[in-house]
């Protein structure tokens, strides 16, 4: 999309331009470095190539496609030279992948296999053998692609999935397209699953084509090959750019997809739609697992879902397996009206819609199973197309919903170009059912870690920018939760903000400016937080401040401050929690952070002391209220969790210190050795707790309160 476009398109709200008319700044640049690239060995180059192309999505989708160089080698028994196979391996993506990520085969053994192949339908058992041809013991496991790379006579092959040449891939006469943009230079294989007999099918057709620079494979991607690394990556560039330029004199002056038929809503409708959707879809789809959502409105994704061909083009599926594998056979298109907006039939639609989607799914499964095949997998979509609003996508995780949205982004790209050009096609159906359901794909998944204990879960911790809030953030995102940031303090949470995304990836955390006496802000947080992951399972109300002042001393205006924040603040963001779990249907989990001093009262706190007693027994209330739908209510009240605390570092040290007749230091040792267990408390410790209390370990407890303060006797329960 060239800036041009983008800003014809805030210009024009039904979103329709023509297709692109300049073509050059769409062209790729050889980025090679000779001086850098020299002075690598040759496994290092293939690195660098394979980074320097993954680093391009127009050349190859996240985790799509693979690179590969034979290079002779000292083998490590005898000494003597052996040509190694260098290939991608199984996981991971070119553009970020390490040296460790490639696979090494000794080429002869590669070689051997072919006389142990027992024709195509004994194919999969070829990935058996892989592990005996491993070169020096490397642990990357092989790749299903191995034997396309193996089988091509050339020492450097690339395997990309470039949306201009799966364009041509999945166009109807894709073949004649082929021949007509590359002539000779270029050949083409229909639709194969990758496996070993592609390898062969590669193999021959370059013996036959000693000429050729590569192959278009139908329905799926390009394979390129050269005597070098430099000259292989600028191969690789030409073919796409030819493509890329030829595209763009067909479709010049052409609207994409169609007309228009649906407005474009601004950003600000956009995100209130997405955000009153995502929940109502979440709980919808969730039973058996929860999921995570991702919402998309750039420019390309705004022209599809508003365009006239859509519903046809949607219907179809997508075409490289790669797309839809991560895509799901079909998205489903939301019934929404973007003219006259109205959500709330859309809602009332989606239980009926969603159950017919699964319906739908589970007769494409029975239709299309063999006797081995693996069982049928979750029937809900990932894609949801929203007319005029956008793209909504949900998984098991937010990277994998972000991951998914951009791969339905390259099919997008790929049915505009190519219905643009000649007839669009999916993969038939049987064939992507082979690839959804290859014993190999189930082999993969099995192979996947566990689950952590908070997969799926969404939480919002206020004050998360505070000591004790950033370690329950923490350790709830270690446990594999996505979590929202809420805080006051702009910087704190930026840095805060930082600190987590640096650690657990920026897909897992946001951060979101909200005061908890705001209503409207209060509010607006949780739209945030429903449009960024698509709702909310676990509320951690945290905020908070700490004052002390004799009852004689104590000023409406501190009185007033205390409840606002600590007793107010905690209804404010509890009843919009309820709210957006109510609309979910998922149960869910809320903690407040109250304190010691709600059960024991401590000298010179009135304030304090009284709006954190407020708070047990709103928790008791909303565990009253929240238990028939699966909400469970629980207070953490923890005690002198001096280190990390901001409350520490302020007026409220000296003031208790003096309310003791202590000095600071002197302070840090009374509380330790007023606590029965005589040890200091951490936020670390407030955090466990937490995270007990919101995970399924605590699945059959509400109204409770967990004390975490070292031991102290006058505020032991009862
Ligand atoms: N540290 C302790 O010894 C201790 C003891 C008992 C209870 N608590 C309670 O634990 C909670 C966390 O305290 P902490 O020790 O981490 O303190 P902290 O000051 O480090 O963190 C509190 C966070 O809340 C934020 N905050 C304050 N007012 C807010 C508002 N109106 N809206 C949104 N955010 C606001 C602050 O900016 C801060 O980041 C508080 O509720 C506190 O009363 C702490
Ligand atoms: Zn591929």
């Amino acid at each position: 999309m060239t800036l041009i476009k983008v800003i014809l398109y805030r210009l024009n709200p039904w979103g329709m331009v023509p297709m692109s008319t300049s073509h050059t700044s769409k062209l790729l640049q050889n980025l090679w470095d000779r001086k850098q690239a020299d002075m690598l060995d040759e496994p290092g180059r293939l690195l660098y190539r394979s980074n320097l192309l993954g680093s391009d999505k127009r050349i190859t989708n996240y985790g799509g496609g693979n690179t590969s160089a034979k290079v002779t080698m000292a083998d490590p028994l005898t000494g003597a030279d052996t040509t190694v196979l260098w290939v991608k391996g199984s996981g991971g993506d070119v553009g970020t992948m390490k040296l460790d990520g490639f696979a090494t085969l000794y080429q002869d053994k590669l070689n051997d296999l072919r006389n142990l192949y027992r024709g195509v339908e004994f194919e999969d058992e070829m990935v058996g053998y892989l592990p005996h041809c491993t070169f020096d013991l490397n642990p990357r496991a092989s790749s299903i692609d191995t034997p396309l790379h193996a089988y091509v006579p050339k020492a450097h092959v690339d395997h990309m999935h470039p949306d201009a040449i799966i364009a041509i891939a999945a166009a109807k006469d894709g073949e004649s397209l082929t021949n007509e943009i590359f002539g000779d230079d270029i050949g083409w294989l229909p639709w194969k699953r990758p496996g070993y007999e592609l390898g062969l099918w590669l193999n021959k057709f370059c013996e036959e084509n000693p000429a050729a620079r590569g192959v278009v494979l139908g329905s799926h991607g390009l394979f390129t090959w050269a005597d070098t690394a430099e000259e292989c990556y600028a191969v690789t560039l030409d073919i796409i750019n030819q493509s890329i330029t030829w595209l763009d004199n067909k479709t010049s002056g052409k609207t994409a997809f169609g007309k228009a038929v649906h407005p474009v809503l601004s950003e600000e409708q956009r995100r209130e739609i997405a955000q009153n959707l995502m929940p109502e879809i979440r709980g919808l789809i969730s039973a058996e697992q929860y999921k995570v959502g991702h919402f998309d409105d750039s420019a390309p994704v705004l022209e599809y879902v508003c365009s006239e061909q859509m519903p046809a083009l949607a219907a179809l599926g997508t075409s490289c397996p790669d797309h839809f594998l991560r895509t799901k056979i079909r998205p489903l298109i939301v019934d929404f009206d973007p003219t006259s907006q109205d959500i709330a039939s859309t809602v009332t639609s989606l239980p009926e819609a969603l159950s017919q989607y699964r319906d739908e799914y589970k007769a494409y499964y029975d239709r299309c199973k063999h006797a081995d095949s693996p069982a049928m997998r979750d029937p809900n979509p990932v894609v949801y197309l929203v007319p005029g609003v956008g793209m909504i996508t949900f998984a098991k995780d937010k990277a994998t919903a972000r991951v998914s949205a951009e791969f339905y982004t390259n099919a997008i790209n790929v049915m505009r170009e190519s219905s643009a050009v000649s007839t669009y096609c999916g993969l038939p159906e049987q064939e992507a059912f082979d690839i959804e359901y290859w014993l190999l794909e189930e082999a993969k998944l099995e192979r996947m870690p566990k689950p952590k204990s908070l997969a799926g879960r969404i939480a919002l911790v206020t004050g998360g920018a505070g000591g004790i809030g950033s370690a329950t953030a923490e350790r709830l995102l270690s446990e594999g939760a996505c979590v929202v940031l809420a805080d006051i303090d702009n910087d704190l949470l930026s840095q805060t903000h930082q600190q987590l995304s640096d650690m657990y990836g920026k897909d897992v955390v946001r951060k979101v400016l909200m005061d908890v006496t705001h209503e409207h802000q209060v509010i607006e947080a949780f739209h945030f937080t429903g449009v960024e992951f698509g709702g909310v399972d676990i509320l951690v109300s945290n905020a908070g401040i700490a004052s002390s002042a004799a009852i004689e001393d104590t000023t409406l205006e501190l009185w007033n401050m205390n409840m606002d924040i600590l007793s107010t603040g905690y209804f404010l963001v509890s009843r919009e929690a309820f709210r957006m779990l109510k609309r979910q249907s998922l149960g869910g989990s809320v903690v407040f952070i109250a304190s010691k001093n709600a059960l024991a009262a401590s000298p010179g706190a009135s304030a304090y002391c009284t709006a954190k007693a407020a708070e047990v027994h709103l928790a008791r209330c909303l565990a009253l209220e929240g238990a028939g739908e699966g909400i469970r209510v629980n207070v953490v009240n923890p005690d002198a969790v001096l280190q990390g605390s901001k409350i520490w570092t302020g007026e409220w040290l000296q003031q208790r210190a003096d309310a003791y007749g202590k000095d600071a230091e002197g302070l840090q040792a009374h509380y330790l050795e007023r606590s029965l267990l005589k040890r200091a408390v951490l936020p670390e410790d407030i955090a466990e707790a937490t995270y007990f209390l919101v995970s399924d370990a605590s699945a059959k407890s509400t109204g409770n309160i967990l004390n975490v303060d070292a031991g102290n006797v006058q505020s032991f329960t009862r």
